[in-house]
């Protein structure tokens, strides 16, 4: 029989990795802060002096892999953050990612006026949740919007719009995308199987976007005034794939204040700008916990570290959405937090975020 997949497990596996900093293991080194479990997606948070960052990276990727080997495990993922004390200083020669080539000229999209990439260097900032709620309060503006999920191996639009339709297809042979609360959306995860998604390697993504741009029939109710594109986290394949496509009018960055996210953050804003694609703001997401109890506020990863890096790239802060669990719980029940009534603050914040970027976008 299967043992259940647990912590005790995880932790265990990451007992078998060595820490290079300190010679001991990685649980006697202290440097996992946490590990969480929750349906085979297997979460590790190291947390690292920054200095010791391109090791740390090493053992990181060594515990994905010990951590992946795991039965049960579906996806493990290993995120670094700084130890608080001592602001994080980046290091002295930027470790940039390989400049990425040229994108020949895209070919506009038919039927599609403007196009906006939310992106960020790390995973598991909040880009789908951010994506969802500002394409929702963009339809809320009047818009007609879509969205489109170019996160092949992990999609997660379908679920926090609310699953349910299905997309078939045009008398002329194009994919119809699925209509959720007014807008159109699609997304690997509403044409395979979840546990399929996993398999796809990367020419294999680059075709998959490809195709959810192109293949899709976006206009047949009329053009869609702005495509919102939910990009995986990182600068790899499936971004190089978006700006080669199509022009993308402009990016929005999303960081939580951690320094580490900060510095990958800055990754994303480098890519953009060596694609000539105007970076329209950067959001901080989680920046603050607000108790539900007592209403007193707690930076919990530090607060205003998104808002420093984006005033020292000249980039305009968009928003600052606070950690509440409100806005996970609606995201996972299908009905984004910016659904909920008027007098729900955090939902304004997401619809002024709306009002900025369309802002932004008018004056690139
Ligand atoms: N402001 C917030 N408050 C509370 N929970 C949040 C907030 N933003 C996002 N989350 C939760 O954090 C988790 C990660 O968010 P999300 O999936 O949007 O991140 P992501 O950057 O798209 O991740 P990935 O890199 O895997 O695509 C989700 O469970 C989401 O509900
Ligand atoms: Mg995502």
């Amino acid at each position: 029989m299967l043992r259940p997949l647990t912590e005790k497990r995880v932790r265990d596996a990451l007992g078998t990795v060595m820490n290079p900093v300190t010679g001991t293991d990685m649980i006697a080194s202290g440097v996992v802060e946490s590990v969480s479990v929750k349906d085979g997606s297997v979460t590790v948070i190291l947390a690292i002096d920054p200095k010791t960052l391109d090791a740390m990276e090493v053992a990181g990727k060594e515990c994905e892999v010990a951590v992946s080997k795991l039965a049960g495990v579906k996806e493990a993922r290993i995120a670094l953050t700084a130890h608080r004390e001592g602001p994080a200083k980046e290091p002295s020669s930027p470790r940039q990612a390989v400049p990425p080539p040229k994108p020949p000229p895209a070919k506009p999209l038919a039927g599609v006026n403007k196009i906006v990439a939310v992106a960020s260097g790390k995973g598991g900032v909040g880009k789908s949740t951010t994506s969802v709620n500002l394409v929702l309060a963009l339809a809320q503006s009047g818009l007609n919007v879509a969205i489109l999920d170019a996160d092949i191996y992990g999609p997660s639009v379908p679920k926090m719009l609310g699953e349910g339709a299905r997309p078939d297809f045009t008398p002329d042979d194009r994919i119809r995308p699925v209509t959720r609360h007014g807008i159109k959306a699609i997304s690997m995860g509403h044409l395979v199987p979840e546990d399929r998604a996993t398999i796809w390697r990367g020419p294999m993504v680059i075709g998959a976007i490809q195709q959810l741009l192109q293949g899709v029939a976006w206009d047949e109710d009329g053009e869609i005034d702005v495509l919102v594109v939910d990009l995986p986290p990182g600068t790899g394949d499936a971004q190089l794939s978006l700006v080669q496509t199509v022009p993308v009018d402009g990016a929005v960055l999303v960081s939580t204040p951690q320094d580490i996210a900060l510095i990958d953050a800055r990754k994303a804003y480098d890519m953009f700008a060596q694609m000539d694609i105007p970076v329209l703001g950067m959001i901080e997401n989680m920046s603050q916990f607000v108790c539900p109890h007592c209403g007193e506020s707690t930076d919990v990863f530090g607060h205003g570290g998104a808002v420093a890096t984006a005033k020292e790239k000249g980039i305009e802060v968009l928003g600052e959405i606070p950690l509440n669990p409100a806005i996970m719980q609606n995201a996972e029940a299908g009905t984004p937090i910016v659904l909920a009534g008027n007098d729900n603050a955090i939902a304004e914040t997401y619809r002024a975020i709306a009002r900025s970027v369309m802002q932004a976008l008018a004056k690139v």
